[in-house]
């Protein structure tokens, strides 16, 4: 993938964040979610390529933009077509309540290289590179949390690990602090804690628990780009969903995922701040301007950027 992409797409982020910003703290998290993935549409159409959403809002009649299938960017057949992965508004209820760590992110790929994975739950753990070889989605959490500790030579109170707060994760909370490490509870939104794991100085090593598997498939475009750990497992619910996944071209729903099973070849992993969290610092409003905070990260050179910019409203 051509390097101007980078540019290209984090303007298709930046632009959700400026959007739905207006709305934070609004207690409005669908018309925030709806002003996200309006922006992000029309940004696609200022793109120098197309895109096949293979992540996205939802099936074609639950979603009228940015749906499974969709392909977005200028009508132009000469252009490249990539994979495209969105979730333009990554922690409504964050955005709505003014909350740490709601961002907009997509992610894209080459033709045919990002799985398609359903709207269900996935298990997942993430982690920077060290843990590379060293956790693994069957052992314990105790066990990971040691293991990596190990690998990064530090004490596992030293090891920040973030979970969703949710019912379903007391055992495994309960076990990382049995274990002696930190553990940070989010309510919503795992990916940017997935990304903030394979960077330092975010205070966060590890991401694990059960969560959106769209969302499993953005941290693994990025973990991927940034030389991280991904490893995953679809979770059905019931036959339905298990059908759903196979029908979806997962021949087998119950197998654990690696991070190159989730995402091949080359890919982009863009994010912009809407709230400020471990990743990115929150959009600011100046009159008809906002201030975005945005992070990008390019697999085939395996940089990494953060952007400052500022953009007008009224260029949205
Ligand atoms: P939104 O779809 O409201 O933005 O929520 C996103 C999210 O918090 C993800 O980050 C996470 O993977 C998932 O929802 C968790 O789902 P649940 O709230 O059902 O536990």
């Amino acid at each position: 993938m051509e390097r101007k992409y980078l540019i290209e797409y984090v303007s298709v982020t930046e632009a959700a964040a400026a959007a739905s910003a207006v709305l934070v703290g609004m207690g409005r998290k669908n018309d925030a979610d709806a002003l996200a993935v309006g922006a992000m549409r029309r940004a696609f159409d200022r793109i120098d390529a197309r895109g096949k959403v293979v992540i996205g809002e939802g099936e074609m009649d639950e979603a009228p933009m940015l749906f499974i299938g969709e392909v977005v960017g200028p009508e132009n057949p000469s252009l490249p077509m990539f994979d495209i992965a969105v979730d333009p508004l990554e922690g409504t209820n964050l955005c709505a309540k003014d909350q740490p760590g709601a961002i907009t992110t997509l992610a894209v790929a080459e033709e045919g290289k990002l799985l398609a994975a359903p709207d269900m739950y996935m298990d997942k753990i993430a982690t920077g590179p060290a843990g590379r070889g060293v956790i693994d989605l069957d052992c314990s959490p105790r066990d990971n949390v040691v293991a990596l500790a190990k690998a990064l030579a530090r004490p596992v109170c030293d090891i920040g690990v973030v979970v969703l707060e949710r019912p379903r994760h007391e055992h495994i909370v309960e076990e990382l602090r049995h274990a002696g490490a930190r553990v940070s509870l989010i309510s919503d939104g795992d990916v940017a804690p997935a990304v903030a794991a394979a960077l330092p100085n975010t205070g966060v090593h590890m991401m694990i628990g059960r969560g959106g598997a769209p969302e499993g498939v953005l941290a693994a475009a990025a973990l991927r780009a940034l030389g991280g750990e991904f490893q995953a497992r679809l979770f059905c619910e019931d036959d339905a969903q298990r059908d759903r996944a196979i029908s979806m071209g997962i021949d087998d729903p119950s197998a654990k995922l690696a991070r190159d099973e989730i995402v091949r070849g080359d890919c982009i992993f863009s994010a912009t701040g809407v709230t400020s969290g471990k990743l990115l610092r929150g959009a600011r409003r100046r009159g008809d301007t906002v201030d975005l905070h945005s992070f990008i990260a390019d697999s085939k050179t395996g940089s990494r950027r953060y952007v400052e910019t500022t953009i007008r409203l009224d260029m949205l």
